[in-house]
């Protein structure tokens, strides 16, 4: 398998794309249509390796599951109690999101089971998801905080009223999960606002739920609904082309059907101030989350310092915001991002050290960074840089060849595959010289 993208300098995005479905929504419409009573018809739904761990780990857990077959699955949903004991662990891949969920949504089960993942999920803090199930009557055992997380039958859970002490939907979502399954009701307030899938997609099923403000209620043993589903186009995957046409003089792109929730939309707020010029076209709602057609075209980009209460509504965007940052005119400084240090890498020291690989005065600090934008001209010096197996990055500096003064080899990509399966041909559709290759 080729695991190295070769990108040549230069070019310009152009046409209409649309890029795979939202991985947040994809996981979720597996997890909460395999707790449902009856069948969830899914469309849109993401392909990728992620999705694709969470969608077998229900299979093991006994769930009937057609598809997925050109984005179409239907999940027979087995209701809240219908789950069957696994007879191996349940491997997770790299996904973060499948692990940190299930931990809530298995920490009700009456069967032991053990969760898994890769090499870079393996290193992962899983602390911050145990605690608050812990405190609801879970019993779970981690590694030292990390995976393998070993979840045991609880003799009840009973709901808590949590004061979340980080802006993290997937501790958000795990406590939402268990709390289908905790006695009385279940209360969260968050630090600040982060996606809420879950949310939306709970009532979506039929669930009732309190939200006012940063505080969501739930009160336990009410059962799901089936539904159908409709995954709009991932923001995520759609951010790396906002970025790359915007820094690529002469680009006029459209990414049709982008999911606008705006918990997500973060990234489109940021290029913004920076003066990039996206225009939402034919805003539409489609299934409970809001929908647009996004035309982006280039534009002079200034550096900024990133408001702080934009963070986690572009938490995974921030490897694109740091390839703008560094083609923008001046500085731009970013804070209150430290949660970029978990992710499937670190996130601030990769990128860091890949842009200055690459000739670009970036400056790591423990909660952002710092970049001194070079302007107009090529930005990037021909070189190459490692993705240290974190797909996000790996995408990022593909879309900084735009503005290369040489070619760029990017290593260790095989997992770009996690989160946007058919990003090298897409790419190169919208107008990127990229080949994959084995380096
Ligand atoms: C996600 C939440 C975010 C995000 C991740 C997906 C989700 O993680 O980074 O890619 O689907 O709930 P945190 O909750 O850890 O911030």
């Amino acid at each position: 398998m080729p695991n190295a993208f070769r990108v040549l300098p230069g070019g310009r995005l152009t046409g209409r794309i649309r890029v795979p479905g939202d991985k947040s929504i994809s996981h979720r419409s597996i997890m909460l249509g395999a707790l449902a009573d009856g069948k969830t018809r899914v469309t849109g739904f993401l392909e990728g390796a992620d999705a694709i761990s969470t969608m077998n780990v229900f299979r093991a857990l006994g769930v009937r599951i057609d598809g997925p077959q050109d984005g179409c699955v239907t999940v027979h949903g087995v209701g809240v109690d219908g789950l069957r004991g696994p007879d191996r662990p349940l491997d997770c891949g790299n996904a973060g999101t499948a692990m940190r969920l299930l931990m809530g949504l298995l920490a009700g089960q009456r069967f032991a089971s053990t969760l898994v993942g890769d090499e870079s999920l393996t290193r992962r803090p899983m602390r911050r998801v145990a605690e608050p199930l812990e405190r609801m009557g879970a019993r779970i055992e981690t590694a030292d905080g990390r995976p393998p997380v070993r979840i045991l039958p609880a003799e009840r859970l009973t709901g808590i009223d949590y004061q979340m002490p980080m802006a993290s939907a997937q501790v958000k979502s795990a406590v939402l999960l268990a709390g289908l399954y905790a006695e009385g009701e279940t209360v969260i307030t968050e630090p600040a606002p982060t996606r809420d899938h879950t949310e939306r997609m709970l009532e979506g099923f039929g669930v009732k739920l309190g939200r006012e403000g940063a505080r969501v209620r739930l009160v336990g043993g009410q059962r799901l609904t089936a539904t159908s589903i409709d995954v709009p186009a991932d923001i995520s995957s759609a951010a790396f082309f906002l970025v790359g046409a915007s820094i690529a003089e002469g680009s006029d792109l459209v990414l049709e059907h982008v999911g606008m929730n705006p918990t997500r939309t973060g990234i489109v707020d940021i290029l913004r101030l920076m003066g990039a010029d996206i225009e939402a076209l034919n805003p539409r709602e489609v299934g409970g989350e809001p929908v647009a057609d996004l035309r982006v075209r280039s534009a002079r980009l200034r550096g900024i310092e990133v408001p702080e209460r934009l963070v986690p509504l572009a938490i995974d965007e921030f490897p694109a915001v740091f390839v703008a940052a560094a083609c923008a005119e001046g500085r731009t400084v970013v804070t209150g991002a430290e949660e970029l240090r978990v992710k499937e890498s670190d996130r601030i020291a990769v990128m860091a050290d890949g842009l200055r690989a690459l000739g670009v005065d970036a400056t790591p600090t423990p909660d952002g960074m710092v970049i001194e934008g070079r302007g107009a001209g090529p930005v990037f010096a021909a070189g190459e840089v490692t993705s240290h197996a974190d797909h996000r990055i790996a995408m990022s500096f593909t879309i900084a060849a735009l503005r290369a003064g040489g070619p760029l080899l990017i290593r260790d990509t095989a997992n770009v595959g996690t989160s946007f399966p058919g990003f090298p041909a897409l790419a190169a559709r919208a107008g990127i010289s990229i080949a994959e290759i084995d380096a």
